[in-house]
Protein backbone atom coordinates (compact mmCIF):
# COMPACT_ATOMS: atom_id res chain seq x y z
CA UNK A 1 0.00 0.00 0.00
CA UNK A 2 1.39 3.30 -1.09
CA UNK A 3 1.89 6.63 1.27
CA UNK A 4 0.97 9.83 -0.47
CA UNK A 5 1.39 13.08 1.16
CA UNK A 6 -1.31 16.13 0.52
CA UNK A 7 -0.18 19.23 0.71
CA UNK A 8 -2.18 22.04 2.17
CA UNK A 9 -5.67 19.12 1.35
CA UNK A 10 -8.48 20.91 3.49
CA UNK A 11 -8.37 23.51 1.33
CA UNK A 12 -11.59 21.94 -0.52
CA UNK A 13 -9.81 20.24 -3.44
CA UNK A 14 -7.39 18.11 -1.24
CA UNK A 15 -10.31 17.12 0.69
CA UNK A 16 -12.42 15.39 -2.32
CA UNK A 17 -9.13 14.02 -3.42
CA UNK A 18 -8.85 12.35 0.10
CA UNK A 19 -11.77 10.49 0.14
CA UNK A 20 -11.16 9.11 -3.30
CA UNK A 21 -7.85 7.92 -2.50
CA UNK A 22 -8.49 6.45 0.94
CA UNK A 23 -11.48 4.71 -0.56
CA UNK A 24 -8.75 3.81 -3.30
CA UNK A 25 -6.72 2.06 -0.75
CA UNK A 26 -3.57 4.82 -0.74
CA UNK A 27 -2.46 5.22 2.64
CA UNK A 28 -3.08 9.53 3.14
CA UNK A 29 -1.02 11.89 4.62
CA UNK A 30 -2.23 15.35 5.47
CA UNK A 31 0.09 18.29 5.66
CA UNK A 32 -2.12 21.49 6.09
CA UNK A 33 -1.75 24.63 8.48
CA UNK A 34 -5.91 25.02 8.43
CA UNK A 35 -6.16 28.37 7.58
CA UNK A 36 -8.84 28.13 5.80
CA UNK A 37 -10.23 25.01 6.99
CA UNK A 38 -11.47 22.62 9.90
CA UNK A 39 -11.00 19.68 11.78
CA UNK A 40 -14.18 19.09 11.33
CA UNK A 41 -13.24 17.80 7.92
CA UNK A 42 -11.42 15.00 9.05
CA UNK A 43 -14.22 13.80 10.87
CA UNK A 44 -16.51 14.25 7.79
CA UNK A 45 -13.53 12.28 5.47
CA UNK A 46 -13.26 9.74 7.28
CA UNK A 47 -17.47 9.21 7.73
CA UNK A 48 -17.83 9.04 4.05
CA UNK A 49 -14.91 6.52 3.58
CA UNK A 50 -16.06 4.09 6.42
CA UNK A 51 -19.68 4.18 4.81
CA UNK A 52 -17.55 3.16 1.42
CA UNK A 53 -16.13 0.50 2.70
CA UNK A 54 -18.88 -1.02 5.04
CA UNK A 55 -21.52 -0.91 1.79
CA UNK A 56 -19.16 -2.47 -0.28
CA UNK A 57 -17.86 -6.09 1.20
CA UNK A 58 -14.22 -6.78 0.73
CA UNK A 59 -13.09 -3.17 -0.14
CA UNK A 60 -10.33 -1.82 2.05
CA UNK A 61 -9.46 1.76 2.72
CA UNK A 62 -6.16 3.31 3.67
CA UNK A 63 -5.38 5.04 6.88
CA UNK A 64 -5.16 9.09 7.16
CA UNK A 65 -2.65 10.53 9.06
CA UNK A 66 -2.54 14.45 9.66
CA UNK A 67 -0.22 17.40 10.80
CA UNK A 68 -1.26 20.25 11.33
CA UNK A 69 1.94 22.17 10.31
CA UNK A 70 3.00 24.77 7.87
CA UNK A 71 5.19 24.44 4.23
CA UNK A 72 6.90 27.63 5.11
CA UNK A 73 8.48 25.64 7.98
CA UNK A 74 11.24 23.31 6.91
CA UNK A 75 11.68 21.70 10.57
CA UNK A 76 8.08 20.97 9.89
CA UNK A 77 8.65 19.16 6.64
CA UNK A 78 11.53 17.23 8.06
CA UNK A 79 9.79 15.73 10.70
CA UNK A 80 6.53 14.48 8.12
CA UNK A 81 9.23 12.85 6.09
CA UNK A 82 11.62 11.81 8.56
CA UNK A 83 8.92 9.99 10.46
CA UNK A 84 7.02 8.36 6.87
CA UNK A 85 8.32 6.91 3.55
CA UNK A 86 6.50 8.67 0.91
CA UNK A 87 6.03 7.84 -2.49
CA UNK A 88 4.55 10.55 -4.44
CA UNK A 89 3.62 14.18 -3.02
CA UNK A 90 0.19 15.93 -4.59
CA UNK A 91 1.08 19.58 -4.09
CA UNK A 92 -2.26 21.17 -3.37
CA UNK A 93 -1.03 24.23 -1.82
CA UNK A 94 -1.19 27.60 -1.95
CA UNK A 95 -2.85 30.69 -1.51
CA UNK A 96 -5.32 31.04 -4.36
CA UNK A 97 -7.20 34.05 -5.20
CA UNK A 98 -6.84 36.25 -8.11
CA UNK A 99 -7.95 39.83 -6.81
CA UNK A 100 -6.46 38.93 -3.18
CA UNK A 101 -3.21 37.86 -4.97
CA UNK A 102 -2.71 41.34 -6.24
CA UNK A 103 -3.50 43.05 -2.78
CA UNK A 104 -0.61 40.94 -1.03
CA UNK A 105 1.94 40.04 -4.00
CA UNK A 106 4.27 39.32 -1.09
CA UNK A 107 1.75 36.80 0.83
CA UNK A 108 1.32 34.91 -2.38
CA UNK A 109 5.04 34.55 -3.35
CA UNK A 110 5.61 33.24 0.03
CA UNK A 111 3.07 31.12 0.91
CA UNK A 112 3.27 29.72 -2.81
CA UNK A 113 6.54 30.03 -3.82
CA UNK A 114 9.00 29.64 -0.65
CA UNK A 115 6.74 27.03 0.44
CA UNK A 116 7.20 24.80 -2.80
CA UNK A 117 10.87 25.39 -2.47
CA UNK A 118 11.06 24.05 1.15
CA UNK A 119 8.61 21.17 -0.12
CA UNK A 120 10.84 20.36 -3.27
CA UNK A 121 14.26 20.55 -1.33
CA UNK A 122 13.00 18.00 1.33
CA UNK A 123 11.59 15.64 -1.14
CA UNK A 124 14.95 15.27 -2.72
CA UNK A 125 16.55 15.15 0.25
CA UNK A 126 14.29 11.96 1.38
CA UNK A 127 14.77 10.69 -2.75
CA UNK A 128 10.85 11.36 -3.09
CA UNK A 129 10.77 12.42 -6.16
CA UNK A 130 7.14 11.60 -7.88
CA UNK A 131 4.91 14.98 -7.30
CA UNK A 132 1.59 15.76 -8.78
CA UNK A 133 1.29 19.61 -8.98
CA UNK A 134 -1.90 21.88 -8.74
CA UNK A 135 -1.39 24.43 -11.00
CA UNK A 136 -3.38 26.85 -12.75
CA UNK A 137 -4.86 28.03 -16.38
CA UNK A 138 -3.66 31.16 -14.95
CA UNK A 139 -0.45 30.49 -16.57
CA UNK A 140 -1.47 30.83 -20.22
CA UNK A 141 -0.40 33.65 -21.65
CA UNK A 142 -3.09 36.77 -21.37
CA UNK A 143 -3.24 37.92 -25.22
CA UNK A 144 -3.71 33.78 -26.15
CA UNK A 145 -7.43 33.22 -27.51
CA UNK A 146 -8.85 30.35 -25.89
CA UNK A 147 -10.02 27.39 -25.94
CA UNK A 148 -6.20 26.84 -24.49
CA UNK A 149 -3.89 23.59 -25.37
CA UNK A 150 -1.67 22.67 -22.90
CA UNK A 151 0.97 23.73 -25.67
CA UNK A 152 -0.79 27.58 -25.70
CA UNK A 153 2.14 30.18 -24.78
CA UNK A 154 2.71 30.97 -20.99
CA UNK A 155 3.83 33.84 -18.94
CA UNK A 156 3.44 37.54 -19.05
CA UNK A 157 1.03 36.46 -16.14
CA UNK A 158 -1.64 38.97 -15.62
CA UNK A 159 -1.61 38.62 -11.47
CA UNK A 160 0.86 37.28 -8.56
CA UNK A 161 -1.15 34.04 -8.05
CA UNK A 162 -0.78 32.60 -11.51
CA UNK A 163 2.72 34.18 -11.40
CA UNK A 164 3.53 32.02 -8.27
CA UNK A 165 1.91 29.32 -10.57
CA UNK A 166 4.27 30.05 -13.31
CA UNK A 167 7.02 30.11 -11.49
CA UNK A 168 6.18 26.66 -9.42
CA UNK A 169 6.02 25.32 -12.81
CA UNK A 170 9.85 26.07 -14.03
CA UNK A 171 11.02 25.26 -10.95
CA UNK A 172 9.23 22.09 -11.54
CA UNK A 173 10.34 21.60 -15.02
CA UNK A 174 13.96 21.79 -14.33
CA UNK A 175 14.30 19.34 -11.03
CA UNK A 176 12.59 17.09 -13.69
CA UNK A 177 15.48 17.78 -16.01
CA UNK A 178 18.45 18.20 -13.67
CA UNK A 179 17.13 16.29 -10.74
CA UNK A 180 15.40 12.78 -11.97
CA UNK A 181 11.88 14.24 -10.95
CA UNK A 182 8.89 12.79 -12.29
CA UNK A 183 6.25 15.44 -12.54
CA UNK A 184 2.71 15.63 -13.29
CA UNK A 185 1.38 19.31 -13.75
CA UNK A 186 -2.28 19.51 -13.73
CA UNK A 187 -3.47 22.94 -14.91
CA UNK A 188 -7.12 23.92 -13.91
CA UNK A 189 -8.83 26.56 -13.44
CA UNK A 190 -12.52 26.93 -11.75
CA UNK A 191 -13.69 23.72 -9.69
CA UNK A 192 -16.57 24.27 -8.37
CA UNK A 193 -19.64 21.48 -6.67
CA UNK A 194 -19.32 19.55 -3.56
CA UNK A 195 -19.18 15.38 -2.56
CA UNK A 196 -22.37 13.50 -3.27
CA UNK A 197 -22.39 12.92 0.37
CA UNK A 198 -23.02 16.86 0.99
CA UNK A 199 -20.35 16.21 4.52
CA UNK A 200 -17.30 18.18 2.19
CA UNK A 201 -17.72 20.78 0.19
CA UNK A 202 -16.43 24.55 -0.08
CA UNK A 203 -17.48 27.08 2.67
CA UNK A 204 -14.95 29.52 2.90
CA UNK A 205 -15.21 31.86 6.12
CA UNK A 206 -14.70 34.92 5.23
CA UNK A 207 -16.55 36.77 2.20
CA UNK A 208 -15.48 34.43 -0.52
CA UNK A 209 -13.36 35.45 -3.34
CA UNK A 210 -14.99 32.90 -5.85
CA UNK A 211 -17.86 33.49 -8.13
CA UNK A 212 -20.18 30.04 -6.49
CA UNK A 213 -19.28 30.20 -2.95
CA UNK A 214 -20.45 34.06 -3.24
CA UNK A 215 -23.22 33.19 -4.69
CA UNK A 216 -23.96 30.15 -1.92
CA UNK A 217 -23.91 33.21 0.40
CA UNK A 218 -26.47 35.27 -1.22
CA UNK A 219 -28.45 32.07 -2.00
CA UNK A 220 -28.71 31.62 1.80
CA UNK A 221 -29.03 34.88 2.81
CA UNK A 222 -25.71 34.93 4.90
CA UNK A 223 -24.66 37.90 2.15
CA UNK A 224 -26.97 40.61 0.49
CA UNK A 225 -25.81 40.90 -3.11
CA UNK A 226 -23.80 39.23 -5.44
CA UNK A 227 -21.28 41.91 -7.25
CA UNK A 228 -21.07 40.86 -10.90
CA UNK A 229 -17.70 42.27 -11.98
CA UNK A 230 -18.39 43.87 -15.37
CA UNK A 231 -20.49 43.47 -18.18
CA UNK A 232 -18.04 44.94 -20.65
CA UNK A 233 -16.27 41.85 -21.63
CA UNK A 234 -16.59 40.74 -25.10
CA UNK A 235 -18.49 37.81 -24.24
CA UNK A 236 -21.95 36.17 -25.09
CA UNK A 237 -24.16 37.97 -22.40
CA UNK A 238 -20.49 40.66 -21.71
CA UNK A 239 -19.88 39.01 -18.81
CA UNK A 240 -16.80 36.70 -17.66
CA UNK A 241 -16.86 33.23 -18.83
CA UNK A 242 -15.08 30.46 -17.03
CA UNK A 243 -14.57 26.35 -17.21
CA UNK A 244 -16.37 25.23 -14.17
CA UNK A 245 -15.37 21.82 -13.11
CA UNK A 246 -17.04 19.71 -10.67
CA UNK A 247 -14.44 18.76 -7.61
CA UNK A 248 -15.39 14.91 -7.82
CA UNK A 249 -14.13 14.93 -11.30
CA UNK A 250 -11.26 16.63 -11.07
CA UNK A 251 -10.27 14.37 -7.82
CA UNK A 252 -11.13 11.32 -10.44
CA UNK A 253 -8.43 13.06 -13.07
CA UNK A 254 -6.03 12.93 -10.06
CA UNK A 255 -6.07 9.74 -9.87
CA UNK A 256 -5.49 8.82 -13.30
CA UNK A 257 -2.90 10.94 -13.10
CA UNK A 258 -1.31 8.84 -10.43
CA UNK A 259 -1.71 5.89 -12.11
CA UNK A 260 0.12 7.36 -15.05
CA UNK A 261 2.79 8.42 -13.01
CA UNK A 262 3.35 5.19 -11.24
CA UNK A 263 4.12 3.94 -15.21
CA UNK A 264 7.10 5.79 -15.59
CA UNK A 265 10.26 4.92 -15.30
CA UNK A 266 12.16 7.85 -16.47
CA UNK A 267 11.90 11.41 -15.27
CA UNK A 268 8.86 13.30 -17.04
CA UNK A 269 7.47 16.89 -16.87
CA UNK A 270 3.93 16.77 -18.42
CA UNK A 271 1.28 18.78 -18.22
CA UNK A 272 -2.44 18.39 -18.52
CA UNK A 273 -5.74 20.64 -18.98
CA UNK A 274 -8.25 19.43 -16.55
CA UNK A 275 -11.31 21.48 -18.02
CA UNK A 276 -14.59 20.29 -19.83
CA UNK A 277 -14.38 22.73 -22.67
CA UNK A 278 -17.03 24.37 -22.10
CA UNK A 279 -17.01 28.21 -21.06
CA UNK A 280 -20.06 29.23 -18.56
CA UNK A 281 -20.69 33.32 -17.81
CA UNK A 282 -21.37 34.93 -14.64
CA UNK A 283 -25.20 35.95 -16.06
CA UNK A 284 -25.48 31.66 -16.69
CA UNK A 285 -24.39 30.82 -13.27
CA UNK A 286 -26.82 33.58 -11.86
CA UNK A 287 -29.65 31.84 -13.75
CA UNK A 288 -28.60 28.42 -13.15
CA UNK A 289 -28.70 29.16 -9.73
CA UNK A 290 -31.78 30.63 -9.09
CA UNK A 291 -33.25 27.26 -11.45
CA UNK A 292 -31.83 25.14 -8.43
CA UNK A 293 -32.72 26.95 -5.78
CA UNK A 294 -35.81 28.64 -7.14
CA UNK A 295 -35.42 31.73 -6.15
CA UNK A 296 -34.18 35.00 -7.92
CA UNK A 297 -30.56 36.64 -6.27
CA UNK A 298 -29.53 40.08 -5.89
CA UNK A 299 -26.99 41.02 -7.92
CA UNK A 300 -25.63 44.56 -8.80
CA UNK A 301 -23.18 45.17 -11.97
CA UNK A 302 -19.99 46.99 -11.00
CA UNK A 303 -16.61 47.99 -12.71
CA UNK A 304 -14.19 44.74 -13.78
CA UNK A 305 -12.03 43.25 -11.01
CA UNK A 306 -8.07 43.64 -11.21
CA UNK A 307 -6.31 40.69 -12.79
CA UNK A 308 -9.27 39.24 -14.49
CA UNK A 309 -9.39 38.18 -18.28
CA UNK A 310 -12.36 37.99 -20.29
CA UNK A 311 -12.81 34.68 -21.12
CA UNK A 312 -10.85 30.96 -20.06
CA UNK A 313 -11.52 27.34 -21.19
CA UNK A 314 -9.89 24.93 -22.82
CA UNK A 315 -9.50 21.64 -24.55
CA UNK A 316 -9.29 18.43 -22.37
CA UNK A 317 -8.25 16.50 -25.19
CA UNK A 318 -4.86 15.10 -24.27
CA UNK A 319 -5.75 14.44 -20.41
CA UNK A 320 -8.51 12.36 -22.04
CA UNK A 321 -6.10 10.78 -24.53
CA UNK A 322 -3.44 9.84 -21.81
CA UNK A 323 -5.72 10.10 -18.62
CA UNK A 324 -8.21 8.16 -19.70
CA UNK A 325 -10.82 10.12 -17.79
CA UNK A 326 -13.84 12.29 -18.89
CA UNK A 327 -15.60 14.79 -16.88
CA UNK A 328 -18.97 13.44 -16.16
CA UNK A 329 -20.65 15.81 -14.50
CA UNK A 330 -22.02 18.97 -15.54
CA UNK A 331 -22.29 22.64 -13.89
CA UNK A 332 -26.05 22.43 -13.24
CA UNK A 333 -24.92 19.17 -11.04
CA UNK A 334 -22.01 20.85 -9.55
CA UNK A 335 -24.43 23.47 -8.33
CA UNK A 336 -26.94 21.44 -7.00
CA UNK A 337 -23.91 19.55 -4.86
CA UNK A 338 -22.98 22.87 -3.19
CA UNK A 339 -26.57 23.67 -2.89
CA UNK A 340 -27.24 20.18 -0.85
CA UNK A 341 -23.83 20.71 0.63
CA UNK A 342 -24.39 24.23 2.10
CA UNK A 343 -28.00 23.47 3.29
CA UNK A 344 -26.50 20.56 4.68
CA UNK A 345 -22.96 22.14 6.44
CA UNK A 346 -22.88 20.97 9.75
CA UNK A 347 -19.31 23.10 11.08
C1 LIG B 1 -15.11 33.72 -11.96
C2 LIG B 1 -15.86 34.80 -12.69
C3 LIG B 1 -15.23 37.02 -12.00
C4 LIG B 1 -16.77 36.67 -7.93
C5 LIG B 1 -10.13 31.10 -10.25
C6 LIG B 1 -9.53 30.68 -8.90
C7 LIG B 1 -8.09 30.53 -8.94
C8 LIG B 1 -7.57 29.84 -10.18
C9 LIG B 1 -8.09 30.53 -11.34
C10 LIG B 1 -7.13 27.43 -10.26
C11 LIG B 1 -14.96 35.97 -13.09
C12 LIG B 1 -16.67 36.73 -11.66
C13 LIG B 1 -16.43 36.42 -9.24
C14 LIG B 1 -17.78 37.62 -7.66
C15 LIG B 1 -18.04 37.98 -10.03
N1 LIG B 1 -7.92 28.45 -10.23
N2 LIG B 1 -17.04 37.06 -10.28
N3 LIG B 1 -18.40 38.22 -8.73
O1 LIG B 1 -11.03 34.60 -11.06
O2 LIG B 1 -11.50 32.69 -12.59
O3 LIG B 1 -10.09 32.45 -10.46
O4 LIG B 1 -9.49 30.46 -11.31
O5 LIG B 1 -6.00 27.46 -10.22
O6 LIG B 1 -7.73 29.80 -7.85
O7 LIG B 1 -9.83 31.65 -7.92
O8 LIG B 1 -12.58 32.64 -10.41
O9 LIG B 1 -14.70 32.39 -9.21
O10 LIG B 1 -13.20 34.35 -8.69
O11 LIG B 1 -14.40 34.31 -10.87
O12 LIG B 1 -18.62 38.57 -10.96
O13 LIG B 1 -18.13 37.91 -6.50
O14 LIG B 1 -16.84 35.36 -11.82
O15 LIG B 1 -15.03 38.34 -12.44
O16 LIG B 1 -15.41 36.45 -14.33
P1 LIG B 1 -11.29 33.17 -11.21
P2 LIG B 1 -13.73 33.40 -9.70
Amino acid sequence: MKTLLLTWWTWYIGSHNAVLLLEQWYNIIIFDNLSNSSRYILKSIQQIVTASSLNQVGIEVGELKFYKWDLRNKNDLNIVFSENTIDTVIHFAGLKAVWESCEKPQEYYENNVVGSMNLFSMMEQYNCKNIIFSSSATVYEPTQTPPFSENTLTGNTTNPYGTSKFIIENILRDLAHHKDFKVINLRYFNPIGAHSSWLIGEDPSDIPNNLLPYIMKVATGELQSLWVYGNDYDTIDWTGIRDYIHVVDLAAWHLSALNFLSQQQDSIFETFNLWTWTGTSVMEMIQYTQDIIWEDLSYNIISRRDGDIASAYCSPQKAQNILWWKAKKTVQDAITDSWNFIKNKKY
